[in-house]
């Protein structure tokens, strides 16, 4: 049987960035290490970040107020300026995972607004993403998430504006919020802050399930990427399999198929991709 894994299959470079400076901290320091928010949706790692002492803390601002003297790990989403400086207050070491293409967008909001420019995200409110791009406008901002949010934008028309985007938004959404947005005849400064990371893992399981007897989708059941990539990989390959670790495939089967492919989600740890991987050579 010929088995076929995805390049791009699992963490992204942003993701797997963050958990290498977790993992890195862990072995290395003897604070105690919080991470703000657990640091990827996957509870293997978080259990395992555990039982090496990194506790994942859903904290609000709030919270911040019961730590002191300890390491927190801002994790690849990034988080707003009132954090860094809550946690600098109480004297806490920061390690900062932020993704390069997160800080990236906080350096633009930052910047334009300074300069007076009206900031418009295009993400989803409660994304901890967005809440965090929004931390680092200087003055007000809107979110847009759909039409009539783009429709309901009013303000003064020579208002200029910046609008960026979320990193995981969908390309094709963000050009028509952008489109409308556009109608209403602000001077408006376009940043296209997508990240192609899942465009790219999206596009090559398709082209993998196109060519193969039988997908194997590797993630977590609420992962809605995940999720994403299983309908991609269904509409090309009728036998797709979607599973969460190796223990969920039945490898048996397998062996009527010629040529396997293997792709996983966002969250899903290198260590059960290449369990399935190994299984599937036997
Ligand atoms: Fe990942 Fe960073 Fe893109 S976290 S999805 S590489 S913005």
């Amino acid at each position: 049987m010929e088995v076929i894994l995805a390049k791009k299959a699992g963490f992204c470079f942003g993701v797997q960035k963050a958990i290498d400076m977790v993992y890195d901290e862990a072995n290395s320091s003897n604070n105690n290490i919080y991470t703000y928010g657990p640091i990827i949706h996957n509870e293997e790692v978080v259990s395992d970040l555990e039982s090496k002492g990194v506790k994942a803390i859903n904290f609000d601002e709030n919270e911040l107020n019961d730590l002191s003297d300890c390491t927190v790990v801002i994790r690849s989403h990034g988080v707003g300026k009132n954090i860094y400086d809550s946690l600098e207050q109480r004297n806490c070491d920061v390690v900062d995972a932020t993704c390069p293409f997160v800080k990236k967008i906080h350096n633009i909001v930052k910047e334009e607004s300074e300069k007076g420019k009206t900031i418009i995200i295009v993400g989803s409110e409660y994304h901890p993403e967005v809440e965090g791009i929004k931390g680092w406008v200087n003055g007000d901002a809107f979110i847009v998430d759909n039409e009539d949010d783009a429709r309901g934008i009013d303000l003064n028309p020579e208002t200029p504006v910046c609008i960026v985007s979320q990193t995981t938004y969908n390309p094709e959404k963000f050009a028509k919020l952008v489109e409308i947005i556009g109608e209403k005849g602000y001077d408006s400064n376009v940043v296209n802050t997508i990240c192609n990371a899942t465009n790219e893992r999206q596009k090559e399981a398709k082209e993998i399930a196109g060519k193969v007897d039988a997908m194997i989708v590797i993630g977590g059941k609420n992962s809605s990427n995940t999720q994403k990539l299983y309908e991609i990989c269904k509409n090309e390959c009728e036998n797709t399999f979607y599973i969460q670790t190796a223990k969920d495939m039945d490898f048996e089967k397998l062996k009527d198929f010629e040529k396997v492919g293997i792709t996983a989600g966002a969250s899903t740890p290198k260590n059960i991709i290449e369990e399935v991987h190994t299984k599937c050579q036997r």
